[in-house]
């Protein structure tokens, strides 16, 4: 054996530690997975790494942060490349984990024994978000400041607890060095040391169920496993391959568009409009409409309560590795969209403009709060039932349409948030 090729079996060995020595061959297919959990782990290596390097410049205290960002800008060599690989790596991570999410549900991948994977997975999502979150408020710029007072401001809502925990989170009354020293802990030390733990754990649940859900069509057995074949070459190929691009698609963007930087934040002059980060506008929009405890607690909480709980509901067939379940559920989670789409941006339209006229009547809390909460809660169940009994479908199909409503409400809402609010929060057509 000659040293290149003992060279080359030491290596193979040493990655199929972390690598299955077989996969099915099915499971390979791109329209299985999109690739998309290859990518976020891309994107949290590319977070790690410029994370590090950014860590030897910024300076976390209130009177250094912005200069320690415009000292990086303008005088360390690819400064800014490497922070504006470090905000679109991560702004992009929010955004391909959720449409990992999506694939995960809508291929039926959260079901025995994939269960627990939903679970860390759902951990791992607010580990992005909250890193996220966490991170923008460092520049300690205008957005930066604002961005956080407003999300912040959010807590104050949350009865009995409220003003202390946003006390707590912040250190004081409002963003200070307390804040920056806070925030700059949980993003680079706890938030990363959670991912760290978290990841593996991930990997290893995939491992022990013996691999991603097998794709098939709604009628094929789902016993049939079909072929095994070496990971390596044709498993690593691909995933060295979407690495490779997905680098390359970061490393474009990063020299094209630089990170924002706005002025200095200003405790005393607030943007406007002030909005939060733009994966939390869907809540921002919410309390615009309901009373804020309904908005920032009531109604969050229940769709995570929803979410935690669909791998435990009792489901008529077995559809893993089906995308959509059927014919019939890529029908309904169609019209799903629809509905959602269509009644969302109606609801948004008529508040804005029946807002002007309010009647007296029933307090706050009811008016705003139980009554349109329990309004959804009905139509939701109207609308799962008549889906149900409409296609004469299995709760398997009616789940997915319900849950295809929510998120889409959701999406909806977001959007609008981000481009369809401007000077003092008022609804407008997107410049
Ligand atoms: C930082 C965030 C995350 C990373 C890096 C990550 C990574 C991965 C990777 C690499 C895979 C295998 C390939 C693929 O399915 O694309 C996977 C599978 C899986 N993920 Fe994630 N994931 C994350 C978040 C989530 C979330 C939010 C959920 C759902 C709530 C989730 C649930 C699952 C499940 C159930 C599987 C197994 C799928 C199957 O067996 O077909 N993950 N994840």
């Amino acid at each position: 054996m000659n040293s290149h090729h003992g060279q080359r079996t030491y290596f193979r060995s040493f990655l199929l530690h972390f690598r299955p020595r077989s996969v099915p061959e099915r499971t390979l297919k791109l329209s299985l997975t999109w690739g998309l959990g290859g990518t976020a782990v891309v994107l949290v290596f590319l977070l790690f790494g410029t994370g590090l390097m950014l860590k030897f410049v910024y300076e976390p205290l209130p009177d250094r942060a912005y200069d320690s960002i415009l000292y990086l800008k303008n005088h360390v060599p690819f400064g800014q490349l490497v922070r504006n690989i470090h905000r679109w790596s991560a702004n992009g991570l929010v955004f391909v984990v959720f449409l990992h999410f999506l694939r995960v549900f809508y291929t039926g991948a959260f079901v025995a024994p994939r269960q627990t994977n939903w679970i860390i997975g759902l951990l791992l999502f607010a580990a992005v978000i909250f890193s996220n979150f966490t991170g923008y408020l460092l520049p300690w710029d205008q957005i930066a400041y604002w961005a956080i007072t407003i999300s912040t401001s959010m807590l104050d809502y949350l009865p009995g607890v409220g003003s202390e925990l946003k006390a707590w989170v912040l250190g004081g009354d409002e963003p200070g060095p307390r804040t920056l020293m806070n925030f700059y802990a949980i993003h680079s030390a706890i938030l990363p040391a959670l991912l760290l733990i978290a990841l593996p754990f991930h990997f290893w649940r995939i491992r022990k169920a013996k691999g991603l859900v097998i794709p098939r069509a709604p009628t094929e057995d789902p016993a049939i496993k079909g072929e095994l074949v070496d990971s390596m070459p044709h498993l690593i190929i691909r995933e060295v391959a979407m690495a490779v691009l997905v680098i390359a698609v970061v490393l474009l963007i990063a020299m094209l568009f630089d990170a924002p930087l706005a002025e200095q934040a200003n405790s005393g002059m607030s943007p406007n409009p002030t909005k939060a980060p733009w994966y939390f506008m869907g809540i921002q929009e919410l309390l615009m409409h309901f009373h804020p405890i309904f908005a920032v607690l009531v109604i969050p909480l229940t769709l995570l309560m929803g979410l935690i709980s669909i791998p435990y509901i009792k489901y008529q067939d077995e559809t893993t590795g089906v995308w959509f379940i059927s014919h019939k559920g890529r029908k309904m989670a169609l019209l799903a969209v629809i509905v959602a789409t269509l009644v969302t941006v109606c609801a948004v339209v008529f508040d804005e403009f029946a807002s002007g006229t309010e009647l007296p009547g029933p307090p706050d809390m009811v008016s705003s709060g139980l009554l349109p909460f329990a309004i959804i809660i009905s139509l939701c169940a109207g609308f799962y039932l008549l889906v149900k009994k409409l296609f004469n479908a299995s709760n398997n199909e009616a789940v997915q349409a319900l849950f295809t409503l929510l998120i889409t409400a959701f999406v909806v809402l977001t959007v609008i948030g981000i481009w369809f609010r401007g000077t003092g929060m008022q609804l407008m057509w997107a410049a």
